[in-house]
């Protein structure tokens, strides 16, 4: 039995999905801050299978004692987070007891019930401003806000774990941009708020929800001056933790590895792909750039490829079709 922690959210409910399909078992725990219940009814619509559900706070010993108790949990994949930048730099206390007491009492049950193997969210973040791409996983790392300092502390004391206990099986995955969507058009991201990432942004103003993307500088190092990132598709992100678990079933470690495609895209190139797959124009304007952006940020994916013998499949216009399907679905319930 494999427990899932923040099952519910938008990288967690697209490998919820694969596992089902692969037969996994699994209960997830989410507590529903950026999630809905109807999440679950989604991922039965897709599977025809209804995983077992605990609404609860990762922090909370006693939700966590009784999972335990009733399963045998063999592994947790730790989804379970707060991942704002900005909100996180005026409310460190809330991301770092989020995230980071969240972490540990997770680690405490486990440690109790003699569960020694982890999947852990972890996140491109924190590579910093390295200047130096690809990124590969042995860069020194630096961090920027409290949400990225949350992921790297948790990185430090996942690797303490594994010291201090070599029993211990641990991915630390450490992903890039995931966008784009389940092909059902059922689940996807859909921020409440105006997003500050660039495909939520893009998908409201190709539906018309809001009126023009301000592309953050267009005088960067770059191909076309805009910044470059590593866009994933989001179900081979999910199918890349089925990959991560095969390797925690089989092997003791921390390791840190990359989940990305190992190719970057300008904001210009992502403009393009999405128009192309919504037929719609998406009405932008060159702004100043963005405080803390790095020009570039791609992955360098041999250890995946290796460690995992995982790679991703999906190109950009794939992921921009799919983000499209479920951002018209969305917007036609509105
Ligand atoms: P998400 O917000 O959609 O999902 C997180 C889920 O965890 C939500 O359902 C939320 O309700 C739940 N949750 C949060 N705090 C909880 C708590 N204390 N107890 C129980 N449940 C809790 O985010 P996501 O995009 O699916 O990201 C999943 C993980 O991957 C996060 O840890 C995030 O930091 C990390 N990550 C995300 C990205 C990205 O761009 N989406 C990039 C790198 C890393
Ligand atoms: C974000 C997170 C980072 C996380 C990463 C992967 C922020 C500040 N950083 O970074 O912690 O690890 O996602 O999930 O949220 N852009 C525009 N206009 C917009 C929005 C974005 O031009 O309205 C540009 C940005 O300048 C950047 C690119 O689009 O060049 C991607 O931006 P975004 O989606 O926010 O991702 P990251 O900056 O990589």
């Amino acid at each position: 039995m494999i427990l899932v922690t923040g099952g519910l959210g938008y990288i967690g409910s697209h490998t919820v999905v694969e596992m089902v399909e692969k037969n996994e078992e699994l209960i997830i725990l989410d507590n529903l801050s950026n999630s809905k219940l109807q999440v679950l009814d989604k991922i039965h619509s897709i599977t025809e299978k209804r995983p077992a559900f605990y609404q609860g706070d990762i922090r909370d010993p006693d939700i966590l004692e009784k999972i335990f108790s009733n399963h045998a949990v063999e592994a947790v994949i730790h989804f379970a987070g707060l991942k704002a930048v900005g909100e996180s730099v005026n409310k460190p206390i809330y991301y770092y007891d989020n995230n980071i007491t969240g972490t540990l009492e997770v680690l405490k049950v486990m440690k109790k019930y003699g569960c020694k193997k982890m999947v852990f969210s972890s996140s491109a973040t924190v590579y910093g401003n390295n200047p130096q791409v690809p990124f590969r996983e042995d860069y020194d790392l630096s961090t920027t806000n409290p949400y990225g300092a949350s992921k790297r502390m948790i990185e430090d004391i996942l690797r303490d774990v594994y010291t201090a206990d070599p029993e211990w099986s641990i991915t630390l995955l450490r992903y890039f941009n995931p966008i784009g969507a389940h092909k059902s058009g059922l689940i996807g991201e859909d921020p409440n708020d105006i997003p500050n990432n660039l495909l939520p942004y893009v998908s409201k103003v190709a539906t018309g929800e809001l009126d023009c993307l301000c592309v953050f500088g267009d005088d960067y190092k770059t191909l076309d001056g805009t910044g470059v990132r590593d866009y994933i598709h989001v179900v081979d992100l999910a199918r890349g933790h089925l990959k991560a678990l095969d390797y925690v079933r089989n092997n003791a470690g921390a390791e840190a590895i990359n989940l990305g495609t190992g190719n970057g895209y300008s904001v210009l190139q992502v403009v393009k792909a999405y128009e192309k797959a919504s037929e719609r124009s998406v009405n932008y304007k060159i702004t100043s750039r963005r405080p803390g952006d790095i020009a570039s940020c791609y992955a360098c994916v041999e250890k995946a490829n290796r460690l995992l013998d995982w790679h991703a499949k999906y190109d950009l216009n794939q992921m921009c079709e799919d983000a499209w399907r479920f951002a018209y679905n969305e917007n036609e319930k509105k």
